[in-house]
C-alpha cells in the first residue's frame, strides 16, 4: 500500500519535528524514523542554542563569531539571516512549551557561554537542553492529527522520475517519495508526496570515535547524493575536544559550556596548555582547541588530556551540569573533586546536502534541513551551538518555499513500482557486514581524522573503493537490513569525506594537512562540491 501525503518528513530531530510542526497548519505530514522517536543527535544536545538575547550583546557579535570560527567560508548572508532570526526562533520555542533555565529567583533566563563566543547568549535547560526540545516537540508533535510518526522504519532510497523514467542530465528531476523499510517485519513500503524533507542528522558513525548516537550514519546525505543532488563542504567534520575517556563511556561528550563556566584543560603533567595557543585560551573556537589536544598527546604520548572545574565547587557543579555529573559517577569519576579525562572525538558534519536560502536541493521537492544540510552557515567550522538554530530557522523557511512552489501542485504522474527485492536471499555471512562497518569507521579515524595528508587520504579512498565493491554485491544479493543500509551509507559518506579533503588544498578551521600547512585565500576560499555523475 502506498502511503501518501503532502509532506514527507524523514527524521524526527528538531530540524524533522520543527517543520512537521509548522507543515501541519498546511497540509498532512508523516513522519518515518529509524528508532524510537525521540532517538536522534537533538536529544543529546548539552550546550544549548545561541542567540542573541541580552542588552550588552550585539546581532554583530554573534555574527562575527560565526564568522571566525567558520575561518572564511561562511556565507555572510546566510549568517545575516539566521543570526537575525534567533530571537524569533528561540520565542517560539519557547511557545511550544521547552522550558529553558531561568536565573535563580530571577524572571531571566540563565545564558551561558562556549568555545568561539565572545558574549554569554546560550539558551540552555541546565545540560540537558536537547532532551528537553525533543520532549516538548515531540509531545506536540504526537498531540497533532495530521502529523502521523511511523517509527522504526529506515528511508532506504528517495525515488526520483528520471529512476522511473529515463536519465537525462540536462532535465532537473524531481523526488516524489521514498522506499521505507520497517525494520522489525522487513516489509519495504512506499512513501509518496509533494514534497520529501531530509531531516536526518549528521554523520558522526563514520568515525571509531563519536559523541554521536547510533542513528548519525548521513543516511540523508547518502540517499541525496544517490539521487543526484549537489553535496558540499564535506571534509569540514568537527571534532569535539571534550569527550570522556573511559573504556565504556562511548565516548561521552563533557559540553562545551563546561569550559564556558571556567574549566581549564591541563596535561598529565598538571600543565595548563591553551594559554599559549589562543588568545581565548579554552574558549577558542572548537578545531583550534581540538588540534591543540591532539598535538599534546601526540607530543606526550599520553592516552588523553584532563579538563579541572574542581574550583567552581560541588554545589555549582550538581545544579549547573547535573547529567554530566551524574554520568561521570557512574563510571567512579566525580568532576567536583577531580579533573576528568577528555580526548577528541568526531561530533558534527559542517557539510552536507547543498541548498539554497529556503533549505532547497538542486533536485526539485526535495529539502535538506538541519544537520544533513549544508546552508553556508557554519562555513569551515561551526560555532558552538549554532546548529539546533539553524535547523529552527530553515525549516521555518523550507516550509514557506515547498508550500509556494509544490503543495497541491502537479508533479510527474507516474505509477511507482512497489520495491521488488529481485532474487535476494537471506544472509549467510552477517560478519561481512560487521567488519565492513569496523574497517570503515577505524580507516576514517586513523587515515582522515584531525591532522591529515595527502598519502593518508589516497589511501583510505583505496580501501573505500574496495568496500564500496563488496558491499555493493552484499546489497544486491541479499535481503536488506537496517544494518546494511546503514553500512552502504557510511561508506559513500567516508568516500565524499575523503574526495571533498582531496579537493582542499590549504588548511582552513576543520581541515588540516600536513601537505598544505597554509591558508590559501585565493584558491581556497570557496565551498568544495561534489556531485554524482553517472547512475
Ligand atoms: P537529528 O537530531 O540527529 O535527527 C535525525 C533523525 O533522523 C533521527 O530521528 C534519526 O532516527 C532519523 N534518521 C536518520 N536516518 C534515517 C533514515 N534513513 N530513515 C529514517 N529516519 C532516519 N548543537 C547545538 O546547537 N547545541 C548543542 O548544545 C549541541 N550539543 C550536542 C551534543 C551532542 C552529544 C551531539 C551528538 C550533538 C550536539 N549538537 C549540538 C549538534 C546538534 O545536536 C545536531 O546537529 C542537531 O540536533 C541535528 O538535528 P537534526 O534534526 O538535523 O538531526
Ligand atoms: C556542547 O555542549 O559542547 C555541544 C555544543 C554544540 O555542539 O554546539
Amino acid at each position: 500500500m502506498e502511503r501518501v501525503s503532502n509532506f514527507l518528513v524523514i527524521g524526527s530531530g528538531i530540524a524533522g519535528l520543527s517543520f512537521a510542526l509548522r507543515a501541519a497548519s498546511k497540509g498532512t505530514v508523516h513522519i518515518v524514523t529509524k528508532k524510537e522517536a525521540e532517538e536522534s543527535s537533538t536529544n543529546y544536545a548539552q550546550g544549548g542554542i545561541a542567540t542573541v538575547w541580552s542588552g550588552e550583546d550585539s546581532f554583530e557579535s554573534h555574527i562575527e563569531d560565526t564568522h571566525r570560527a567558520g575561518a572564511g567560508l561562511c556565507h555572510t548572508d546566510v549568517v545575516d539571516l539566521v543570526v537575525r532570526d534567533a530571537p524569533a526562533r528561540i520565542k517560539e520555542l519557547i511557545g511550544w512549551g521547552v522550558e529553558f533555565t531561568r536565573r535563580e529567583g530571577m524572571d531571566e533566563f540563565d545564558l551561558g557561554r562556549e568555545g568561539g563566543h565572545s558574549r554569554r547568549r546560550i539558551f540552555h535547560a541546565k545540560d540537558l537542553t536537547g532532551r528537553e526540545v525533543e520532549r516538548a516537540l515531540l509531545a506536540r508533535a504526537r498531540d497533532n492529527k495530521r502529523i502521523r510518526i511511523f517509527e522504526n522504519q529506515t528511508a532506504i532510497n528517495l525515488i526520483t522520475r528520471q529512476k522511473l523514467e529515463s536519465f537525462d542530465r540536462n532535465r532537473a528531476d524531481e523526488v516524489l517519495g521514498a522506499y521505507v523499510l520497517d525494520r522489525k517485519t522487513g516489509a519495504v513500503h512506499t512513501f509518496t508526496a509533494d514534497v520529501t524533507i531530509l531531516s536526518t542528522g549528521g554523520a558522526g558513525k563514520v568515525y571509531l570515535y563519536t559523541s554521536n548516537p547510533d542513528i548519525a550514519t548521513g543516511d540523508g546525505i547518502a540517499m541525496a547524493y544517490r539521487a543526484g543532488a549537489t553535496i558540499a563542504n564535506m571534509e569540514f567534520v568537527q571534532f569535539h575536544p571534550t569527550c570522556l575517556y573511559h573504556p565504556h563511556a562511548k565516548s561521552f561528550l563533557i559540553s562545551e559550556a563546561v569550559r564556558g563556566e571556567g574549566a581549564i584543560l591541563l596535561n598529565r603533567a598538571g600543565k595548563r596548555f591553551m594559554e599559549g595557543v589562543h588568545q581565548m585560551a579554552e574558549l577558542a573556537p572548537r578545531d583550534i582547541v581540538a588540534r591543540a589536544i591532539d598535538a599534546e598527546l601526540k607530543r606526550t604520548g599520553e592516552d588523553c588530556v584532563y579538563l579541572d572545574i574542581t574550583r567552581k565547587g560541588a554545589a555549582f557543579i550538581r545544579k549547573r551540569f547535573p547529567n554530566i555529573h551524574q554520568t561521570c559517577l557512574s563510571f567512579g569519576i566525580d568532576m567536583a573533586k577531580e579533573p576528568l579525562p577528555v580526548v577528541p572525538a568526531a561530533h558534527y558534519q559542517c557539510g552536507g546536502v547543498r541548498t539554497d536560502f529556503y533549505g532547497e536541493t538542486d533536485v526539485q521537492r526535495l529539502f535538506a534541513v538541519g544537520e544533513s544540510a549544508c546552508t553556508g552557515l557554519h562555513g569551515a567550522n561551526r560555532l558552538a551551538s549554532n546548529s539546533l538554530l539553524e535547523a529552527l530557522v530553515y525549516s521555518q523557511r523550507a516550509l514557506a518555499r515547498a508550500v509556494e512552489a509544490y503543495v497541491g501542485k502537479p508533479r510527474a504522474s507516474l505509477s511507482i513500482p512497489k520495491w521488488d527485492p529481485g532474487n535476494a536471499q537471506d544472509s549467510d555471512e552477517a560478519v561481512v557486514v560487521s567488519h565492513n562497518w569496523d574497517e570503515i569507521r577505524r580507516l576514517m579515524w586513523n587515515y582522515v581524522g584531525i591532522v591529515r595528508s595527502n598519502k593518508r587520504l589516497s589511501r583510505a579512498l583505496d580501501r573505500i573503493e574496495m568496500l564500496k565493491k563488496e558491499i555493493s554485491e552484499y546489497y544486491w544479493n541479499f535481503k536488506i537490513t537496517g544494518d546494511l543500509l546503514e553500512l552502504r551509507n557510511i561508506c559513500t559518506v567516508a568516500e565524499l569525506i575523503v574526495r571533498c579533503a582531496m579537493q582542499r588544498k590549504e588548511s582552513r578551521g576543520l581541515h588540516t594537512t600536513i601537505d598544505y600547512p597554509y591558508l590559501d585565500d585565493e584558491h581556497g576560499r570557496k565551498d568544495t562540491v561534489i556531485r554524482r555523475t553517472w547512475f
